[in-house]
């Protein structure tokens, strides 16, 4: 099986690194299929996107039709794509929905309406859907809805299938827990890359780079960090600050919470502690800061493999965990340029 090759950094091609676990499991999926539409979350930036575009090789290397979406991505050649056999179909159906829905809102009812309509025309077709980052887009509110009608595809098909490919990735803390409360799909975590699989593309960058030690403490292994420091030439002080900023990181945020963010940037786990506000962790998760309620470690729970139980230096929890160690950094940043209470 080939392994795809993706734009890292401007003027940087990378093949798809790593995550041999999670290829195999993809393997695995193409001789069951899925039972349940597959839910994938996990950190911002960790690869999500990335594992998408490898497993729609896989599938189509097991002779699946694959038709893949991304309603976030700005180019309408980045944000449909399929293979061949599904052309005529989804141009068709594109071209229906796209007369009352417009086209932002045609590309998020694209997947199933396609699914549907190949259901009903191949005979006894092996097909996958991949859906990128479609909560967002739709609004969080109807996520579970739109889980529920992609089960309805797996049990009650319009037409019989060999085998149908349901996944639906999203970096949205929130979803999970919208979706985790009806048994209508699988929810399955990734976490960032390990050691080597980032090791490998940091030796793809080109020009001079920090110490890869200093980098991975940086990152954590989270490649969108990785090339957000590349691009920033290396400017940790800068990035920080971005951080700050988009994930509003406010002087009022850090004094209304000072002493639970303090705890925090120590060790994420003392967030579990039940002392500690519900309304605090929804803002982490909310924000994507952290993530709570990490699942057991148990291999068969997660896509690729699974974070250590406890990784002080990362930032890394047994039930929590700092999406990144940067973002723990930026809160410590605007705990220190707020000045204690
Ligand atoms: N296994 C990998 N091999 C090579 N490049 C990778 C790999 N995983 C991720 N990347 C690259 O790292 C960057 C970030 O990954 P990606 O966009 O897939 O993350 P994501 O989880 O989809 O992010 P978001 O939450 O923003 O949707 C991309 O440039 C992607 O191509
Ligand atoms: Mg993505």
């Amino acid at each position: 099986m080939g392994r795809v090759r993706l734009q890292f950094v401007r003027g940087v091609e990378v093949e798809f690194a790593d995550r041999e676990v999670a290829i195999g499991q993809v393997e695995g999926l193409a001789e069951r299929g899925t039972r349940f539409p597959l839910v994938i979350f996990g950190p911002e930036g960790c690869g999500k996107t990335a594992w998408l575009k490898q497993t729609a090789e896989i599938l189509r290397g097991a002779g699946y039709r694959v038709l893949y979406v991304n309603p976030n991505e700005e180019l309408f050649e980045g944000a449909v794509r399929y293979t061949e056999d599904l052309a005529g179909l989804v141009e068709e159906v594109f071209r229906e929905l796209v007369q009352y829905l417009g086209v932002a809102r045609a590309i998020t009812h694209l997947a199933l309406a396609v699914a549907d309509r190949a259901l009903r025309k191949f005979a006894r077709p092996r097909l996958a859907i991949l859906i990128d980052d479609v909560f967002q887009a739709m609004g969080l509110d109807r996520a579970a809805s739109y889980v529920k009608s992609a089960l309805n595809l797996i049990e009650y098909p319009p037409s019989p299938y060999e085998s149908m490919v349901i996944i639906i990735a999203t970096s949205e803390g929130v979803s999970r827990r919208k979706i985790g409360r009806h048994r209508w799909a699988e929810l399955r975590p990734m976490w960032n890359m390990s050691r080597e699989g980032l090791r490998a593309l940091y030796d793809a960058l080109p020009g001079g780079k920090p110490d890869f030690d200093r980098v991975w403490r940086w990152t954590g292994g989270n490649p969108w960090l990785l090339a957000r420091l590349y691009e920033a030439g290396w400017d940790v002080d800068i990035i920080i600050r971005e951080v700050v900023e988009v994930k509003e990181i406010t002087p009022s945020f850090v004094v209304r919470w000072r002493s639970y963010l303090e705890r925090a940037v120590e060790d994420p786990e003392q967030l579990w502690s039940p002392d500690v506000p519900g309304k605090l962790v929804k803002e982490l998760v909310e924000r994507n800061l952290v993530a709570y309620n990490l699942y057991d470690r148990d291999q068969r729970l997660w896509v690729d493999q699974p974070p250590p139980e406890d990784d002080p230096e990362l930032g890394i929890g047994k039930h929590v965990a700092w999406q990144t160690p940067m973002y723990r950094d930026a809160v410590r940043r605007a705990l220190e340029e707020v000045g204690a209470a």
